[in-house]
């Protein structure tokens, strides 16, 4: 078998190579420990002269570390206002907030080609390419044109949408031509499959796409889990909330979560149930991101506001309703506050998966679990049905579902649990690599 070649946009940073940090990395940290691997990407920095700068090589068990890094104008143009300041908010169906220029659109082709440039010496002619995510739509259409003759599969992390808006992006079809160049797509669920499908058919282009939901590791994950939530820091935390029901949520400060909504959601609880005051904490981990791009400010000054005044307007000064932190804390330290929380409120208006859910899920104790209350616009509903699905828009409706999460019995908690825990255990990250390479290795290049 010949070496798997992973690239994406970022690569894990040096101390997650033994550790995979969140997202996409969690994914394949199994994918690339079991066979002779090269993961190739962004290294996360800037420099003037980068594109004079060589490729940083670093190999830690199976995996080489291959890295570059991109140049002032590259990050402004392709990762900020192209990458995240077009597609993202097209791909989670949030059009009103795209930024195009035409001259960030060709800096987003420019950066494809200097990834493929600079990959192409690495490879050998039997390699596997996985090229992932939205940052790198053309690069397969790119490496055939550079004569890689090994088989090329992508997969997108995030959603795809439907035609009627696909096609609200200029020179979609330059952009579906260079994903067609891959010999499978995966995506996450089966909307998006229909949906990219949908799109390469208006075009007349044949390509072949499957939904791959992806997963995580349970096992290692619910032992972290276990072990963090005996630990110090989560015992702190713990002590902290003297006897109140503590309500969860860990996103990335991102429109896509759904947080504005969340917390109108956990304020109509306060107001509709007003047993609550004082008897509960909404916990809400939001790192930020991409602050280079405005509309992620401006979502940081309204939740800023936002909890500031639900706080003010239901706060006493013995009881803060809603904890807000806007920096990252540790994965081990969150694997223990599932694990002590009663509801994970995890409400994105549009997410490709929401790793976050299945995590939740795998950290709970068995024998006294709590629930997750999740959007139905989280690509991981569909494989979730046992979680209370709610639709963020309806702050009542939100209201309902936390009412209902927090006065299940323990039977019922247990059964839900046991299902959504099953489904976990059954669809990982191990198997979603498994089924995505066998089905792109078994394909003719
Ligand atoms: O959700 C898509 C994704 O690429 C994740 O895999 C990752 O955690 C996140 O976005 C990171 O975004 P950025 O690289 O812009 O910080």
């Amino acid at each position: 078998m010949g070496r798997l070649i992973v690239v994406s946009n970022r690569t894990p940073a040096p101390g997650e190579r033994t550790q995979p940090a969140g997202g996409l990395t969690v994914g394949l940290y199994d994918a690339v420990q079991t066979r002779d691997s090269l993961w190739f990407g962004w290294s996360g920095e800037q420099r003037e002269d980068a594109l004079e700068h060589p490729v940083t090589e670093e190999r830690v068990g199976n995996v080489t570390y291959a890295t570059f890094d991109m140049t002032p104008r590259q990050y402004d143009r392709f990762y900020l206002n192209f990458s995240n300041g077009v597609l993202w908010p097209l791909c989670h169906y949030r059009t009103q907030l795209m930024r195009y220029t035409r001259e960030d659109c060709e800096a987003y082709y420019e950066a494809n080609a200097v990834f493929a440039d600079r990959l192409v010496p690495l490879l050998k002619e039997d390699d596997t390419m996985w090229i992932h995510d939205y940052h790198l739509f053309p690069l397969g259409r790119m490496l055939r044109d550079r004569g890689v003759t090994g088989r090329i599969g992508f997969f997108l992390h995030i959603p795809f949408p439907p035609w009627s808006m696909a096609r609200l992006l200029p020179q979609l079809r330059r952009l579906l031509e260079g994903l067609a160049g891959c010999d499978r797509i995966g995506v996450q669920t089966p909307e998006d499959a229909q949906n990219l499908r949908g799109c390469f058919a208006a075009y007349g282009l044949e390509a072949d796409v499957e939904a791959v939901p992806i997963g995580i590791d349970p096992i290692r994950f619910r032992q972290q889990a276990i072990e963090s939530a005996a630990g110090e820091e989560v015992e702190q935390i713990v002590d902290s909330l003297v006897g109140k029901r503590l309500i969860i949520g860990v996103d990335r400060l991102d429109y896509s979560k759904g947080l504005p909504e969340r917390m109108r959601g956990y304020e109509m609880l306060l107001k509709n149930y007003p047993e609550y005051r004082g008897k509960v904490t909404f916990l809400q981990i939001t790192p930020v991101s991409r602050t280079g791009v405005e509309s992620y400010r401006l979502l940081k000054e309204e939740l800023d506001g936002l909890v500031g005044t639900i706080n003010g307007a239901y706060g006493t000064p013995d009881w803060v309703p809603i904890r807000y932190t806007t920096w990252p804390i540790s994965r081990n330290v969150l694997a223990g506050l599932y694990r002590v929380s009663d509801v994970g409120y995890i409400t994105p208006l549009r997410d490709g998966m929401n790793l976050v859910a299945k995590e939740f899920v795998a950290a709970q104790d068995s024998k006294d679990p709590g629930v997750l209350v999740l959007s139905r616009f989280a690509g991981a509903a569909p494989e979730m049905p046992e979680a209370l699905q709610v639709n963020p828009l309806d702050a009542e409706g939100m209201a309902d579902a936390l009412h209902a999460a927090l006065t299940m019995d323990v039977e019922t908690r247990h059964e839900a649990w046991s299902a959504l825990y099953g489904e976990v255990s059954r669809n990982t990250a191990g198997s979603w690599a498994k089924q995505f390479l066998d089905s792109l290795e078994a394909s003719r290049p």
